[in-house]
């Protein structure tokens, strides 16, 4: 998520830092700082905002230090201002750190060090790691020791880097699940999280493993297990460019993104059900009195988003008996609702900038109506109208078209409805446990090959296509639709299976093209008869559907990409990723920029 640089060696650390920082910019941020070791001690300087008014603020500034650390943040926890920004640092300000990842124990160390006296100036989960550090110098020698002993009490996926005033020529790097790479030089050593920030200065790089430390120092890097074994391991050459290294080495930023799920998933879950599988609220955003007297909710949202409400609204109702709307925003502002007693607003948006959803928020907002957010940004306009904010915490997505914004916001709306349920006394069995099983069960899909490029090739020239399913898999149908038109410009429409006999049935004709959706066995039957009626008509079926429910409907399909099948209500998640995977095959094979795609922006601020 956020972009983590780190320099000791012969020169000056604050070029690299910032340079480093510059070439990070790519993953997104909403703040940036540097922690420099002066002779004096540490200097940090950091500012909310772009990377340029950190080069402001460091103008002047003339330095020698020539150990450093620098980050460029993605808020996840406190809203992108000066003080939430890296590096954050202990009580004497001696020791600095910067992180990437979250640390999920947090609030009970944070309690912890606050009742021996520490004092925090932010509101981040990152502060914890000084302040750790800082406690256990108390009892040992060196900051690589410090780390070693914060590294058995930190709970999360996360990297950090650490420098001491003490100890002005050592930088102390952990990994545990958040990437960091150590570019090798000769008299200097640069430490990042991603590839692209080193190859300007080396191309010999060391990867560290989950659960490794490195005490990097200007002439070399030692590497140690959690356990302080000493790990060998040569430097490999990185062949990569920096473009292709800014893509992790993907082709494009959406496939890299749809690769990215599992642990987008797995971190937009992380700290949200405890131990013994129960859901954590404040966690995810609310308070036990927000769930009551909730008697309808209205979501809005705008394209991916609002397709993601769909489902939400769908589980809502299914899990908690709760009455839901679901509108897409622009239509919602101007359609003068009724607002009844009870209703609460959920919008849902990655950018949290849309301008239509917010004029929607400020719609309800002016009626007195609480207003829920389900956003990707920390700090977005609508996180800080909203009265409740439930984060998707997806990491910055770059590719135009939304895959795991998207998926997150699955979650996070199966996580409410989950809260709703059981505000209402209606059990939810395994949901939750079905949730935690998400991230492995889509990076296993995600390593197979499905056969997905040869349905691609199939279709890459054809004029139209349609996407069908029921229920759920009918929202569905939406997104993966939306999504191919949106970067392969191929014509695609969504349809109700069931509601195909009433006109569009009659564009069925030999050789066109039908997706069908079937997440779960509940209207199989129903779904095989509106399958064979577009078979009957010569349409070429492709069906998206599960391992299990696959050998039920080979009658009637063409061609199969099954997903494993797991609890019919955690399943839009894992159906999401063969539409989104075909969309971006049947893209390169039109040879299109699938990226950046024609007429269409990120985030739409404007109406
Ligand atoms: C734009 C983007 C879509 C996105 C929609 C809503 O059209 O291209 O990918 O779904 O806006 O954006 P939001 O940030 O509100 O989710």
């Amino acid at each position: 998520m956020c972009g983590i640089v780190g320099y000791v060696g012969a020169d000056r650390a604050l070029p690299f830092l910032l340079e480093g920082l510059r070439s990070l910019e790519y993953r997104g941020y909403d703040s940036a700082g540097v922690a420099l070791v002066e002779p004096d001690g540490i200097r940090v300087h950091k500012v909310a905002g772009r990377l340029d008014r950190l080069v402001e603020a460091v103008q002047d500034f003339d330095g020698t230090a020539a150990c450093g650390i620098g980050h460029t943040r993605w808020a996840t926890h406190g809203p992108p201002t000066d003080h939430n920004a890296h590096p954050h640092t202990d009580c004497t300000g001696r020791v600095a750190a910067v992180h990437n990842g979250i640390i999920e124990n947090y609030r009970a160390l944070k309690e912890r060090l606050v009742a021996r006296g520490h004092q925090f100036r932010s509101e981040t989960d990152t502060e914890v790691i000084p302040h750790l550090l800082e406690e256990h110098l108390k009892t040992v020698p060196d900051l690589a020791r410090a780390a070693q002993a914060a590294m058995r009490e930190l709970e999360g996926a996360y990297a950090f880097l650490a420098v001491s005033a003490d100890d002005p020529g050592t930088l102390v790097a952990v990994r545990e699940a958040s990437p960091l790479v150590i570019g090798v030089g000769t008299t200097s050593q640069y430490v990042a999280s991603d590839l692209p920030a080193l190859l300007p200065y080396t191309r010999r790089a060391l990867v560290l493993d989950n659960g490794e430390l490195a005490v990097v120092r200007p002439n070399g890097v030692t590497l140690y297990t959690r356990a302080g074994d000493p790990v060998e391991r040569e430097p490999f050459l990185v062949t990569w460019t920096a473009e292709q290294a800014s893509r992790g080495g993907y082709p494009h930023f959406m496939l890299k993104e749809i690769h990215e799920q599992p642990d987008a998933w797995a971190d937009c879950l992380r700290g949200r059900i405890d131990g013994e599988g129960r859901l954590l609220l404040t966690e995810l955003g609310l308070e036990p009195e927000d769930l009551a007297g909730v008697r309808l909710l209205q979501f809005v949202a705008a394209g991916t988003a609002y397709h993601a409400a769909l489902i939400g609204a769908a589980l809502v109702e299914r899990l908690a008996r709760i009455p839901t709307r679901v509108d897409v925003a622009s239509e919602f502002r101007y359609r003068d609702p009724i607002w009844a007693p009870g209703t609460v607003v959920v919008a849902v948006s990655q950018s949290g900038e849309t301008a239509d959803t917010l004029a929607s928020v400020r719609l309800a907002k002016g009626r007195g109506v609480p207003v829920w957010a389900v956003t990707n940004v920390v700090g977005s306009t609508l996180a800080r109208e909203a009265d409740r904010v439930l984060y998707t915490r997806a990491g910055p997505e770059v590719a135009v078209a939304s895959t795991k914004a998207y998926t997150t916001q699955l979650l996070v709306l199966t996580l409410l409805a989950h809260a709703l349920a059981l505000a209402a006394d209606r059990p939810t069995g395994t949901l939750l446990a079905d949730l935690m099983g998400l991230p492995h069960a889509a990076a296993s899909w995600l390593e197979g090959d499905h056969g997905i490029r040869t349905v691609a090739e199939r279709i890459r020239s054809v004029p139209s296509l349609f996407y069908i399913g029921r229920g759920v898999d009918y929202a569905l149908a939406l997104e993966g639709q939306l999504k191919l038109k949106e970067i392969s410009y191929i014509h695609a429409e969504a349809y109700p299976a069931g509601e195909l006999k009433h006109g569009t049935l009659a564009l069925i004709e030999a050789g066109v093209p039908v997706v069908a959706v079937v997440s779960g066995p509940s209207l199989l039957p129903k779904v095989h008869s509106n399958i064979q009626e577009v078979k009957a008509r010569g349409a070429w079926v492709v069906g998206i559907t599960t391992d299990r429910l696959a050998a039920e409907l080979t009658d009637v399909l063409d061609v199969v990409v099954p997903v494993p099948a797991r609890d019919e209500r955690v399943m839009p998640a894992l159906m999401a990723l063969p539409l989104q995977l075909l969309a971006y095959e049947t893209a390169v094979a039109r040879g299109l920029d699938v990226d950046k795609p024609r007429n269409l922006a990120k985030s739409v601020t404007v109406e």
